[in-house]
């Protein structure tokens, strides 16, 4: 099939083919315990990048390890052949770390395959978005019809902070016409999706203080202010006793045409009994479309080690996910502000911020998509794609845009509802994963087809 671009069926005949090994390397790569966190050891992160060169290598790619001050990015490029478009596949090759241990059924980084489904911190995200782009490429292998750049981030769960900069250095040697992303999900098992939004994000640090030092409850507790009631007091001003965000300066997105089913939300995200939604309005447009804000952790005297003392300090870290359209700047300003106005009591206050990323809105109209959709269609058995929001957030996505203005950006993925990405038993959907592969070994072949 050199130089010949190969038939459907003989896509899917080589696809299935690359199944059995690109398994065997998705495992290595799971063994491989890369965080970026800075707590974590950075060496394997290292190691990490040296097996995803190798993969790279491995395609024929011409590849080299790039960093900008931060975790160590893959790049692998194959020029494209004349008058052919080239096309960047984007992944990360980092992963979040475990958590608790003792909540997983099997070691984390130890894959193993129950029902159908591969375990293991970052079976699904994302580095199995990153073997999709090997088995594709694996798959098309000189017939490849277009250029290709493959960039691997190895930061992306622990904000993308020198994202920007690596694609600045590198521009000339990223430049494509189409950025394809595969670090999203789909709308479930069987059904694809294309993502046309991601929320963006700005966590920040809160801390108040009342007092020098711990001092006795007894003598003090009724006129003296202890730092963790006002921490509470002053997050429960977050939101209205509906739950919706009662910030003000944050900025609401468009309505999502999607209705997501109320039941499923509640058992994917495993909901007790009884435990009502927070917030008004469509849920897709609570996840999706409007800010939201969680509280996800708190520095303050444990009950265990806590005596009878008033507390003189406490913090909380507060997660806002950021509608599209909204800027992290202008929202970490805006929370800020909320946070030191609201402030009980008169305790000091300091906000600090903590990392985030820019929302987006992805524009899914064009030939070359009319190409992706197709490709999803035909992978999926003639199931055509949800169009998606996404509550998660991508930094890259936003990155890629300002980089490179004219590109299609293409958000893609291997997730599905029941991946549980970042929490115990992370897993990927095999079956769903021969699926991803087949659409991009489609896609590409379907962009490097002369339109005329
Ligand atoms: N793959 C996720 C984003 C995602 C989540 C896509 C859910 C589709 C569904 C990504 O790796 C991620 O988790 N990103 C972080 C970004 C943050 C560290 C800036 C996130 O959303 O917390
Ligand atoms: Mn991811």
């Amino acid at each position: 099939m050199k130089n010949n671009l190969p038939t459907e069926a003989e896509l899917r005949a080589a696809v299935e083919r690359e199944m059995a090994p690109a398994r065997a390397d998705l495992e290595n790569l799971v063994r491989i315990p890369g965080i970026a966190f800075p707590e974590f050891d950075h060496a394997q992160v290292d190691r990490s990048a040296e097996a995803v060169a190798t993969l790279l290598r491995g395609c024929g790619l011409e590849t080299g390890i790039v960093r900008a001050g931060g975790q160590p990015a893959v790049i692998g490029r194959k020029p494209a052949p004349p008058g052919a478009p080239t096309v960047l596949l984007y992944a990360h090759h980092d992963v979040q770390p475990s958590g608790d241990e003792a909540l997983w059924d099997s070691d984390p980084f130890e894959p193993v395959e129950r029902d159908g489904r591969l375990y293991g911190r970052g079976a699904a995200d994302d580095k199995a978005g990153l073997m999709a782009h090997v088995v594709a490429l694996r798959a098309l292998g000189d017939a490849l019809p277009v250029g290709v750049v493959v960039f691997v981030e190895g930061e992306e769960e622990y904000g993308s902070a020198s994202l920007s900069e690596l694609l600045r250095l590198h521009h000339d040697r990223l430049l494509a016409d189409v950025v394809v992303i595969a670090d999203s999900a789909n709308w479930d098992v069987g059904v694809p999706a294309l993502t046309t939004s991601l929320r963006g994000i700005v966590n920040c640090v809160v801390e108040v203080r009342t007092l020098r030092d711990p001092v006795h409850s007894g003598m003090f507790g009724g006129a003296v202010p202890d730092a963790l009631t006002t921490l509470v007091r002053l997050l429960a001003t977050l939101h209205e006793d509906d739950g919706d965000v009662a910030v003000e300066g944050l900025a609401m997105g468009p309505e999502s045409t999607v209705e997501l089913p109320v039941e499923r939300v509640r058992a994917e995200a495993g909901m007790v009994d009884g435990v009502r939604f927070t917030g008004t309005g469509s849920l897709a447009d609570r996840l999706w479309t409007r800010p939201s804000l969680s509280v996800l952790g708190v520095d303050a005297p444990s009950v265990l080690e806590s005596g009878n003392a008033l507390v003189p300090a406490a913090r909380a870290k507060i997660s806002a996910r950021l509608a599209p359209g909204d800027e992290p700047v202008k929202a970490f300003a805006a929370l800020r502000e909320h946070l030191e106005a609201y402030c009980p009591w008169g305790a000091a206050i300091s906000v600090s911020l903590d990392g985030g990323g820019a929302p987006c809105v992805i524009d899914t109209t064009g030939p070359r998509y009319e190409t992706v959709r197709s490709a999803l269609r035909t992978a999926w058995d003639g199931v055509s794609p949800v169009e998606i929001g996404v509550g998660g957030s991508i930094p890259a996505v936003s990155t890629f845009q300002a980089e490179f203005p004219d590109a299609t950006i293409v958000v893609t993925g291997v997730e599905d509802p029941q991946t549980r990405a970042h929490g115990p038993n992370e897993s990927l959907h095999l079956g769903e994963f021969t699926r991803v592969c087949l659409a991009e070994a489609l896609m590409l072949a379907g962009l490097g087809r002369p339109t005329g």
